[in-house]
């Protein structure tokens, strides 16, 4: 039978192969070395005990190495030949599968992915990414401003698209549906769609600017391209899908359809893999992942608003989605989720100006509606562009004082 090694200190990751990096916390009794050992096993060619069906050419040819352990660290370059082209589930079957559930280990986290090139050339990638979202909307350099209508669920289609327009006319360039709301009993997918782009029109009329819909067709993966159609065919130029609840397959095929619209991806439900430092898949994986599929926006974090997630990580998240790859655009960084006009300025000082800003809260909850609330949160954005304090600026607008007022500066 052949005896299959897989840790070799010696190996250094060819070309073609992906290098996978884990954070690993073997069982009681079990050497760090024999776990790696055993993960690089299960997650390729190997089981739990030597084959006498193992070939000597298949492991030549597919056997991966790990070729580094440092502290609880390892890393394991996987032989291309491994992964099907152009398929993110079977990598994830692979590398984010069976591995997790290992008698061997007591934690295990996927904390970063290489791509080969050759691997990378598989998928679509990006169709827009920020050059081409930022085309669409006809804004050059300053932050994309955005608003989640809120309530989450509970409003008709009209009243749905009334709140839209507000946020619009107030200065918000997106509008989207929050990740919760697809089609209801008292809110249905087309209907709202409908109504809410003839309020997209109106709006862009009435402002001279261009605004966008980000409707949420997450679905059934059928029932999803239905509804992703009947928004292109109602002159949309969005859709929104929850990645990780729809899944990746769903999202891959969203992006294989190529409808021709920009690809907002949320990702609700990421943190139950995330959010422990030492198990599940990190939140970087996942984004270069989504990068790969063809997501043109995605949710990174808000650092200072209402969810999980440390400067340094959303900074390696935003660098992960739009570092220079010959194939690959930039993926839009999305920061949503507790945000409010006194907490612009302090965003933007960390992440920048190349980033999607987005208030549900924070623009609904302002004391003097939603119009109020949106022009306060362009007044905020024009503040800390201009490097003026937003109470400094908010002497001149009234919108933005109330909102610092209500929420405070920070
Ligand atoms: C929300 O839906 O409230 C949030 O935007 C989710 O947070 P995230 O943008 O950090 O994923
Ligand atoms: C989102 O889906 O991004 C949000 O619902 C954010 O909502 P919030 O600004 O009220 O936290
Ligand atoms: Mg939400």
């Amino acid at each position: 039978m052949t005896k299959i090694s897989y840790v070799d200190k010696k190996h250094s990751p060819k070309k073609n192969e992906l290098v996978v990096e884990f954070k690993v916390k073997p069982a009681k009794g079990i050497s760090m070395e024999r776990a790696a050992e055993e993960i690089a096993k299960e997650s390729s060619i190997g089981t739990w005990t030597d084959l006498a069906t193992m070939k000597p050419r298949i492991a030549k040819k597919l056997k991966p190495s790990v070729f580094s352990i440092k502290g609880n660290t390892i890393q394991i370059a996987y032989p291309l030949e491994l992964f099907e082209a152009g398929s993110i589930p079977q990598l994830l079957s692979s590398i984010a599968g069976n591995i997790y559930g290992m008698k061997y280990l007591e934690r295990l986290r996927l904390e970063n992915i290489s791509f080969s090139a050759a691997f990378v050339n598989s998928f679509n990638g990006p169709k827009f990414g920020i050059k081409g979202v930022r085309k669409t909307l006809g804004i050059k350099d300053r932050p994309l401003v955005g608003t989640i209508v809120k309530p989450k669920v509970g409003l008709n289609e009209k009243e749905h698209a009334k709140v839209a327009y507000n946020a619009w006319l107030g200065g918000c360039d997106l509008v989207k549906d929050d990740e919760n709301l697809t089609s209801m009993k008292f809110n249905s997918f087309k209907k709202r769609v409908t109504e809410t782009l003839k309020m997209r029109d109106k709006s862009e009329e009435e402002t001279g600017e261009k605004k966008a819909y980000m409707p949420n067709v997450t679905a059934e993966t059928n029932e999803m391209l239905r509804r992703a159609k009947f928004v292109k065919q109602q002159g949309g130029r969005y859709v929104m899908i929850d990645i990780l609840t729809a899944g990746w397959a769903a999202l891959q095929s969203l992006r294989e359809a190529d409808l021709g619209l920009i690809i907002h991806a949320h990702r609700a439900g990421h943190a139950a893999l995330t959010r422990i430092p030492d198990y599940g898949i990190s939140m970087l994986s996942i984004a270069k992942l989504a990068r790969l599929a063809g997501v043109d926006q995605l949710h990174v974090g808000a650092i200072v608003g209402k969810m999980h997630g440390s400067e340094k990580e959303v900074k390696g998240i935003v660098k992960g989605i739009t570092e220079k790859s010959s194939h690959l655009k930039s993926v839009f960084p999305v920061c949503s989720g507790g945000l409010h006009p006194g907490k612009v300025e302090a965003l933007l000082k960390i992440l920048g100006t190349d980033i999607i800003i987005q208030a549900g809260g924070g623009i609904h909850g302002h004391k003097k509606g939603t119009i109020a609330g949106a022009k306060a949160m362009r007044q905020a954005v024009e503040a800390a562009l201009q490097g003026i304090p937003a109470k400094d600026y908010a002497l001149m607008h009234k919108e933005l004082a109330i909102a610092l007022k209500q929420w405070g500066a920070k």
